[in-house]
């Protein structure tokens, strides 16, 4: 009897021919086992070298142990070396097993070359820790494939950023191109193409698994519902460690402004308040919202401007004077803005002097005046929280337009910092999140009197239940 044989699913994960390839949904669909049996493809050939990450050392131990059960009976001879976490075969090809529990665990990998580099649980590490890699993905010798793989299960710091490369980008199973251009030393331009995919998986995917403990899928049915749905049927909109749960993208009643917080855009009445609310941000991304405040005090965002490259929580590097000429240019030119009088509140760290003064200072100078927005952070995202409750007839106190996409993407994805577990995770893309906070303190406003449900009346049956068992 084969020692392992790939399940349909698993299967269509090792035929992918492209470069990046993620393999990720419900728990227990083969995810961990495939990643670490694909790095045996190539130990044929003495130069191979494969490497497979968990985000912590102690995490890595799962993986070890199928590495002991499928590397020691698949190739004699192959040897584990525990000192360097290394398992080294016959031919001189070698497989690493490594954590990489802090971002600056990267550097260690500095300098070295893989040609098979794997991420198991891909959603528990940064984007910068991922991307990282890349420049280590490279071939150590003649006739070597080189890629890249990943698993993973929806939540985690790094939910959004997966979703985003993977998940919504397209439809499963399609392949996704990308256009890299680069110039070489000669100074020659070279376009090039990268392909990445999304393969699904399922629990029911793993019939090993479903035969060998009917019990599990029980387990996972036990769970809470964000939690079920995201690890029993693989749902990426649906994640514990959530911040704002409350969020409804629904389009369905984008018309009907109720039941949703995206809507379509509409030109605001003029006497409209008009905030604006903005968070620094340079090697990181910069982001600016413009918003309307009706007369009864409910809050709309109406147009964004986000400094960000396309990478993930990549900043544009604009330097204040463009940054202000843009702000000016839109402004001047968007229907809801042109005209009307701008009350702008910042991030408070820009009002900090340097030796050239503050970044308030240099924007004042390019004719665009903030006030200092308030920082406390836990008041913020209460504020945030009373904005999107939805009333008793459904209709929150904030909306955005659908035209504001970084942010209708971005502000779902936030989840709990594991240190401070009652903040959000400063290290996402939370930089949208953060200037809306600033605004949101400024128009405070109290969390609104949910209506009671009437309860059920008394069933009569409820009496027996207590005698009842194996209910
Ligand atoms: N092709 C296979 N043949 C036999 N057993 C398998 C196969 N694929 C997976 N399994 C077994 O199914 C179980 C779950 O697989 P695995 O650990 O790879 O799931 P996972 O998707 O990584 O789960 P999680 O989401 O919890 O990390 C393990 O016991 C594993 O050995
Ligand atoms: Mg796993």
């Amino acid at each position: 009897m084969a020692l392992w044989t790939p399940q349909p699913r698993q299967r269509a994960f090792m035929e992918r021919p492209e470069w990046e390839a993620f393999y990720g949904g419900a728990a227990g669909g083969g995810k961990s086992d495939v990643l670490v049996v694909e790095a045996l493809r190539q130990i044929e050939v003495p130069w191979y070298k494969g490497i497979i990450f968990r985000k912590t050392y102690r995490q890595l131990g799962e993986l070890l142990d199928k590495a002991d059960r499928y590397y020691r009976r698949a190739v004699p001879g192959a040897r584990y070396n525990g000192q360097q976490s290394c398992w080294k075969f016959p031919s001189g090809a070698k497989i690493y097993f490594a954590g990489m529990q802090y971002t600056k665990d990267r550097e260690k990998w500095q300098g070295w070359q893989f040609d098979y580099i794997a991420f198991d649980e891909l959603t528990h590490f940064l984007f910068d820790e991922y991307s990282y890699m890349f420049s280590r993905n490279r071939a150590s010798g003649p006739d070597t494939r080189v890629y890249i793989r990943a698993t993973g299960n929806p939540g985690g710091i790094g939910h959004g950023w997966v979703k985003n490369r993977f998940i919504t980008v397209a439809p499963p199973m399609t392949p996704v191109k990308k256009r890299i251009q680069w110039t070489d030393t000669q100074g020659e331009e070279h376009t090039d193409w990268r392909y990445r995919i999304f393969v699904p998986a399922k629990l029911s995917d793993n019939a090993a698994l479903e035969k060998n403990d009917p019990n599990y899928r029980l387990n996972l049915a036990m769970l809470p519902q964000k939690e079920r749905e995201a690890l029993l049927e693989g749902n990426w909109d649906s994640f514990s460690g959530q911040v704002f749960t409350e969020w409804r993208n629904d389009p369905d009643h984008y018309q009907d402004h109720k039941h949703t917080h995206v809507i379509e855009p509409f030109l605001t009445p003029k006497h409209w308040r008009v905030l604006m609310g903005y968070d620094w941000g340079y090697s990181k991304p910069f982001a600016c919202g413009w918003y309307a405040v009706d007369e009864q005090g409910k809050m709309y965002m109406i147009r964004e401007l986000y400094g960000c490259t396309g990478d993930p929580d990549v900043g544009v590097q604009w330097d204040v004077a463009k940054t202000a000429a843009k702000i000016r240019e839109i402004e001047a030119e968007d229907p809801n803005l042109k005209g009307r009088t701008i009350e702008r509140i910042a991030d408070p760290a820009i009002f900090q002097k340097n030796s050239e003064g503050s970044v308030a200072e240099l924007f004042e100078r390019n004719h665009v005046y903030f006030t200092r927005g308030e920082h406390e952070r836990i008041a913020g995202k209460m504020q945030a929280h009373y904005r999107l409750q939805f009333d008793g007839i459904g209709e929150p106190m904030f909306q955005v337009f659908s035209t504001c996409t970084n942010f209708i993407r971005t502000i779902p994805t936030l989840v709990y910092s594991e240190t401070d577990v009652e903040d959000v995770d400063t290290r996402q893309e939370d930089h949208l999140y953060d200037q809306w906070r600033y605004v949101c303190m400024k128009r405070r406003i109290s969390p609104k009197v949910r209506e009671e449900k009437p309860r059920p009346k008394a069933d009569p049956l409820n009496q027996f239940v207590p005698k009842m068992y194996g209910y």
